[in-house]
């Protein structure tokens, strides 16, 4: 009888250390998973309602986010028809829904639902995020007809048309790239006048 009652006290002590080292190990694993979401938080941008949240005001300055000029003033005499860089706001390259696209093309090429309102003598912006799953988009110039470049994504392969508000040509990307408003100041720099006209960031999900 007393051995049936040690035995009992034995099993249960066990029962307690395994579950004491099971809940020690729950909660490790929960905290890596808690430091692993925190640091991919920092490392991305902000999301609100599907989208990223971006911080460009008019009157930002715009500098070139990568390459040799990287923060340098972009000037509007550097790009010709049918050029294009990834630019962000001077000063807030740190939030990567920042990032745009600049374009320069045919100011005649300009159809709906392109915002021309947006655009000054041949620039136009939108943002360099892709809508599908949010990797950044490419400029393939036409050298022989460099009217008839185009914007693309190469991670799914989708196209956009930079001479009509960046609707979507082909593949899975959902909808346009939100345009936002550039022009050309008088020291020859180009500043945004606008924010987005639309979401920016994957809107699949
Ligand atoms: S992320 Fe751009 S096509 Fe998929």
């Amino acid at each position: 009888m007393v051995d049936g009652i040690d035995g009992d006290k034995r099993e249960k002590a066990g029962i307690t250390r395994r579950r004491f080292t099971l809940g020690v190990i729950i909660a490790s694993v929960a905290g890596a998973f808690g430091s692993l979401f925190a640091l991919l938080k920092v490392l991305s941008p902000e999301k609100k309602g599907g989208g990223y949240v971006t911080t460009i005001q008019p009157g930002d300055k715009l500098v070139y986010a990568k390459g040799g000029n990287m923060g340098a003033p972009l000037r509007a005499s550097s790009l010709n028809v049918g050029d294009a860089v990834l630019a962000f706001p001077a000063g807030k390259s740190s939030n990567p829904a920042n990032l745009v696209q600049v374009i320069k093309l045919q100011e005649t090429e300009f159809k709906p639902p392109m915002h021309l309102n947006l655009t000054d003598r041949g620039f136009v912006a939108y943002s360099a995020i892709c809508t599908h799953l949010g990797c950044t988009v490419s400029w393939v110039k036409n050298q022989q007809a460099p009217a008839a470049s185009y914007t693309e994504c190469f991670c799914h392969n989708s196209i956009f048309d930079p001479s009509r508000g960046a609707k979507v040509m082909g593949g899975p990307a959902p909808i346009p790239l939100a345009q936002i408003g550039v022009k050309v100041a008088d020291d020859g720099t180009l500043v945004f006048t606008s924010d987005f006209t639309g979401p920016i960031g994957p809107q699949v999900g």
